[in-house]
């Protein structure tokens, strides 16, 4: 596995490579769910590239840019150990410059759940992503579908900008208990972890209710935020692909949506049905 740090490094190295390049970009603190997309990665290229970059720009002011988890050492393992081609892992300085031009999420559907509780967050999100695939220039790029907005808004900007990249949304993994794995878990106190799993509970619920026939998005809704009590929920929410809020689930063209703050850390989840 080879490391690079600039991105004049990596186009050098990979200006040489001639076979297909799949792309998994991450924020490091790798986890099992991280460990799925590189395999996804490796079973469909000829080389695999991982960056590591905790991109300032998506954090909000006051949210956990300089706690965020960063262990260089076990991301490197995991990443040599998942068979890795090349390691990206750039510094600030060599991401942004002092002049930058930058894209925003579009306003209705990058600001609607996430959008409106982060506000900027996914132009932040979209501008690094853009960046990091102008780098790598990849063959495919793979997402977790956890961040179902973020994964719709980086389908639109690849789409919107005729980018040459096939975007591979990949399913969420989960721990056992049902959790969905996110590298802010390690901020969970015990007590807090068995509290966050009320999310998994909540989108079960409306599961099982969606498969004994009741399809109404309201009343799936209230059902939810009984199970999520007394958390407190920025949204719980059932929305079509595009992300319109829909009054009926229609089965292959939805997504259910819960994000809950739990102490302090914010968490997302959802199932497609
Ligand atoms: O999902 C993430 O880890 C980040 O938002 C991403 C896509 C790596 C951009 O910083």
């Amino acid at each position: 596995m080879e490391i690079l740090k600039t991105p004049a490094a990596l186009k050098a190295a990979l200006e040489i490579f001639k076979g297909s390049v799949g792309f998994v970009p991450t924020m490091g603190a790798l986890h099992i769910g991280h460990k799925a997309l590189i395999e996804t990665a490796r079973s469909a290229n000829d080389a695999v590239v991982v960056s590591i970059f905790v991109n300032p720009t998506q954090f909000l002011e006051g949210e956990d840019l300089n706690a965020y988890p960063r262990r260089k050492e076990a991301d490197e393992k995991i990443c040599e150990l998942a068979g890795v081609d090349y390691l990206f892992y750039p510094d600030v300085a060599d991401m942004y410059g002092r002049d930058e031009v930058s894209l925003s999420a579009p306003d209705v559907r990058g600001y609607i759940l996430e959008g409106t509780s982060r506000p900027g967050h996914f132009s932040g999100v979209l501008t690094v992503v853009n960046k990091l695939l102008n780098i790598v220039n990849p063959d495919r790029a793979y997402f977790g579908k956890k961040d179902a907005q973020q994964l719709m808004l980086i389908e639109t900007m690849v789409s919107n900008l005729f980018m040459n990249v096939e975007i591979v949304p990949c399913e969420t993994v989960r721990d056992d208990d049902g959790l969905a794995l996110s590298s802010r878990n390690v901020y969970l106190s015990a007590q807090e972890r068995s509290e966050a799993l009320k999310i998994p509970r909540a989108l079960k619920r409306a599961t099982k209710l969606v498969m004994q026939g009741e399809l109404e998005t309201g009343r799936l809704q209230t059902e939810m935020l009984a199970v999520l009590e007394p958390l407190e929920v920025e949204y719980a929410v059932i929305v079509n692909r595009a992300f319109a809020p829909v009054e009926y689930v229609e089965i292959g063209h939805t997504i259910i949506l819960v994000e809950a703050v739990v102490g302090t850390t914010r968490l997302l989840d959802n199932i497609w049905i």
